[in-house]
């Protein structure tokens, strides 16, 4: 079987993109998928710290899509999720363009079952090379007016490239209980739906585990709020039916 290709993207900078790529893939692989995790946003690498493979990464992205070296040896695996694979990006510099990330994406295809592309905010060239390659795309925002309506901006413009309704997805992440109601900005998460113009298909709580795991570049414990939210999202990506809850 050929993997899906998710990419996570947002519009507004740090909504979560990179620790919730990162939470999404190694909930995929705990329930046995082979997942790669591809990081495009140069210059503000992150997911080689959360998913531990910082200081064993010789080449980064930026090698593979300028030809420098194969995508095999850019690919490292993550040991705090065993069948997390990870490709980082560049500290610095690099553009990313459609077309090597298409040679790159087809392959790896058949070696995995996902393959997920982390993008950068914004809608520059690793959301455009991204959203030419990836097959669904997850919009990853935070519960503030200012997200929600970037994030409107960027579903728009994947849903103009003629994707379809059902490859639009939403994921709500640093969600709390005063994220909503009578005297917070935003009334509630149908208003997110409505706001966005996506269904959604995860919400990931504010969570102290997530951020301390992550800037320490250790597992997250299997036992928080996070990581039970990272579970569901995965079965849903798989096609499983799982109820949406908030707590
Ligand atoms: N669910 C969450 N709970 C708590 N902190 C979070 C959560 N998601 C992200 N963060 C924090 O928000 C910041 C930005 O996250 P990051 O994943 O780097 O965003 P992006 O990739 O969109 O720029 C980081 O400090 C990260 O630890
Ligand atoms: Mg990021």
């Amino acid at each position: 079987m050929a993997a899906e290709i998710l990419m996570l993207c947002s519009g507004k900078g740090g909504t979560g993109k990179s620790t919730v790529s990162v939470l999404t893939g190694a909930s995929l692989a705990a329930q046995g998928k082979r997942v790669l995790l591809i990081e495009l946003d140069s210059g503000l690498r992150s997911v080689d710290i959360i998913a531990g493979v910082y200081g064993k990464t010789v080449y980064d992205i930026e090698d593979v899509l300028c030809g420098r070296c194969e995508g095999r040896k850019a690919i490292v695996d993550s040991p705090l999720y065993p069948g997390l694979s990870v490709i980082s990006a560049p500290y610095e510099g690099g553009e990313v363009a459609p077309a090597p990330l298409q040679r790159l994406a087809a392959a790896v295809r058949p070696f995995y079952d996902f393959v997920l592309l982390d993008t950068a905010a914004g809608m520059g060239a690793p959301f455009a090379a991204a959203a030419q390659v990836a097959d669904r795309a997850l919009l990853v925002l935070t519960p503030d007016p200012v997200a929600l309506r970037d994030g409107r901006i960027v579903a728009d413009r994947l849903l103009a490239g003629r994707r379809p309704q059902s490859r639009v997805r939403l994921v709500m992440n640093r969600v709390q209980k005063h994220s909503f109601g009578k005297n917070a900005p935003v009334a509630d998460l149908d208003e997110c739906i409505d706001t966005v113009g996506a269904q959604l298909i995860g919400v990931i709580p504010e969570s102290r585990e997530l951020q301390q795991a992550a800037m320490a570049g250790v597992a997250l414990p299997r036992d928080c709020a996070a990581a039970a939210a990272g579970r569901a999202l995965a079965k849903r990506l798989c096609g499983n039916r799982v109820p949406l809850t908030l707590w």
